[in-house]
């Protein structure tokens, strides 16, 4: 599904605002993220790190979590914004989890510059393992 102009910019600007909450003292690398649900919700979260490092959590796993804990299960888009000259792409964990609520939803990040990625969860994780495997 193709979003909007106006749902792509609400999603962008929710996702960089959701940053201001990022606990990020170890990486300084402040991220934020912003998922809109099939029923045009949009659900937030940042990246949050932990002293003993591997227990950070993203950011777009983060906020997808609030969208299911909010009854949400069905994703249509990801925006995530980094604090970076160019956009990046969600790591490997989270377009896993992403895959589980929105195996085609659309993808969206956006950074410090005009610069942007705007694709799909199935392009950035192709042939993926998910519930329908099983069985
Ligand atoms: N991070 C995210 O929150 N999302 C991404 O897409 C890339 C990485 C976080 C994890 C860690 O807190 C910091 O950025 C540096 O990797």
């Amino acid at each position: 599904m193709s979003l909007s102009p106006s749902q792509i910019r609400r999603l962008a600007a929710a996702a960089r605002r959701a940053s201001r909450s990022s606990y990020a003292p170890y990486s300084q690398f402040q991220v934020g993220a912003a998922v809109l649900t099939a029923t045009g919700r949009i659900f937030t979260g940042c990246n949050v790190e932990n002293a003993s490092l591997g227990l950070t959590i993203c950011a777009e796993r983060a906020a997808v979590f609030t969208a299911v804990a909010a009854g949400q299960r069905r994703l249509v888009a990801v925006a995530v914004y980094t604090p970076s000259p160019q956009p990046t792409a969600p790591c490997g964990a989270c377009r896993q989890v992403i895959h589980e609520f929105g195996p085609a939803a659309t993808i969206l990040c956006v950074c410090d510059s005009p610069a942007r990625i705007e694709t799909l969860l199935n392009r950035l994780l192709p042939v993926a393992f998910g519930p329908g495997d099983l069985g």
